[in-house]
């Protein structure tokens, strides 16, 4: 992978709204199709290739198509065993390093407590990419690894919503045991619900862990191996803790002169850039608070995973399939053009199939970006040809209505973060 230094500079944290501006216009140039700047004005691509149970054969494929297909936006983690895969795509396309956002994540299992053991998860992940730096690095659970967060004598959790054995998906199975694991360890909740209070010494040492790999990512971003820092799965209570109240800040980026820097209270020396949660409309009734919370304190969300993971109870639903038969485009379009224009969430979809990967680049690149340059990119050229679509903010409204549909039997795809108290 051609390892250029990235061109925007690390320091915009420190820089005026006016001069964030000015950056992203110059970042804007360096990525293909539309992106959207992030805090401290580096510039995200809209839509990004989602690795998760990936094999790294499939990966390394997947990324170099992708990125062919005028992807300008990786996204895996430690815990996918698919990084140097990533690295591989990347180089396989040719592409200039400076011209690919890569995000990955702490490994939960290296969310240790201490810096030492934080920071060489960061510095192997790049290793195994091939970088010098991140574009984006995420913490990637709020709680540190091996320490349960309920009391021993606690029942164990009962889940909100029960699975459903009839669901159906139209997903690739995981490829292999230890793909099946992960996925596995994705359903299993590490923690108690609210209700059952833990005790405050196990919820103090997930809250001094939380503040060490913070404390991490801050020392990546003013070290330049992160362009952009972040969190994964913060419920709006880790990110209170983390930024202090609301009330208690000027606001990031809002022309305080801090920079966007934090005013007081809370740990963050520096804002979180980006929080990865899950967002698609099944779970929306659920996520709505902790978006506009985030939407309201300039923490860009990364939605995942946007395709519900090809649930039927999404592609299928009969609002998503009507909407998509009168525009024209394909239930999984729908999604992701929901999430992106109208929830203004990033949106991270996975596929390994370079039909689908070029259906929902379609369907976000034509959403955001009214010029594409066609001259850097083919899919750019593609999109141009699309007719455009718009949902209006009656489907947008019916889309919204699915959260409260009885019949949806499970909601929540992936691990849940409630489940880890602060105190
Ligand atoms: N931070 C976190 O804790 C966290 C958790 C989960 C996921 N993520 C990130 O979010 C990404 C997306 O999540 P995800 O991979 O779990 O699920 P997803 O993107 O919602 O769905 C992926 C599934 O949808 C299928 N698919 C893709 N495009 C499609 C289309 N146009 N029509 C129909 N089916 C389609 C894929 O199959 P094919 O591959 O066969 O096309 C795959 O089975 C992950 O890959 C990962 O990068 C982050």
């Amino acid at each position: 992978m051609a390892t250029t230094s990235p061109t925007t500079d690390v320091k915009a944290a420190a820089v005026s709204p006016l001069e964030a501006k000015a950056i992203t216009a110059t970042a804007t140039s360096t990525v293909a199709g539309s992106g959207i700047a992030l805090s401290n004005g580096v510039v995200i691509p809209a839509i990004g290739l989602g690795c998760y149970l990936m094999t790294p054969v499939q990966c390394r494929l997947a990324v170099a198509t992708a990125l062919g297909l005028g992807y300008r936006h990786i996204d895996t983690a430690a815990v996918y065993r698919n990084e140097e895969s990533v690295g591989l795509g990347v180089s396989d396309s040719k592409l200039d390093r400076r011209h690919v956002f890569i995000t990955s994540k702490l490994n939960p299992k290296d969310h240790l407590g201490d810096e030492a053991s934080c920071y060489a998860a960061a510095l192997a992940s790049l290793k195994r990419l091939g970088t010098e730096y991140f574009d984006l690095y995420l913490v990637h659970w709020p709680a540190r690894s091996g320490i349960k967060t309920k009391p021993k004598t606690t029942e164990p959790p009962k889940s909100k919503y029960k699975p459903n054995p009839n669901r159906k998906t139209v997903s690739t199975p995981p490829a292999t045991k230890a793909q099946a694991k992960i996925a596995d360890s994705k359903f299993t909740p590490v923690a108690t619900t609210a209700a059952t209070a833990p005790e405050p010494s196990i919820a103090s040492i997930h809250r001094d862990a939380r503040r060490v790999a913070w404390a991490v990512c801050e020392r990546l971003y003013r070290e330049g191996k992160a362009r952009a820092i972040g969190v994964s799965n913060y419920e709006i209570c880790h990110l209170e803790e983390m930024l202090g109240p609301k009330s208690a800040t000027a606001g990031f980026g809002s022309g305080s002169g801090s920079g966007g820097r934090r005013e007081s209270g809370g740990y963050a020396q520096i804002p979180p850039h980006v929080n990865q949660i899950e967002v698609h409309p099944l779970l929306y009734g659920i996520q709505r608070p902790i978006i506009e919370y985030c939407q309201s304190r300039q923490i860009m969300i990364e939605a995942y995973p946007p395709l519900a993971m090809a649930s039927t109870e999404l592609l299928a639903h009969p609002t998503i399939t009507g909407l998509a038969k009168q525009h024209g485009v394909t239930p999984a379009q729908v999604a992701l053009r929901w999430a992106l224009a109208h929830k203004h969430c990033v949106v991270l979809p996975k596929s390994v199939r370079p039909e689908r990967m070029r259906e929902n680049f379609q369907a976000c690149i034509d959403a955001t970006s009214s010029s594409p340059d066609s001259k850097s990119s083919p899919a750019a050229a593609a999109t141009a040809a699309v007719k455009s679509w718009t949902l209006s903010s009656s489907d947008v409204a019916a889309i919204d209505a699915i959260a409260t549909d009885p019949k949806i039997s499970r909601r929540r795809m992936c691990w849940n973060p409630t489940n880890v108290p602060i105190k």
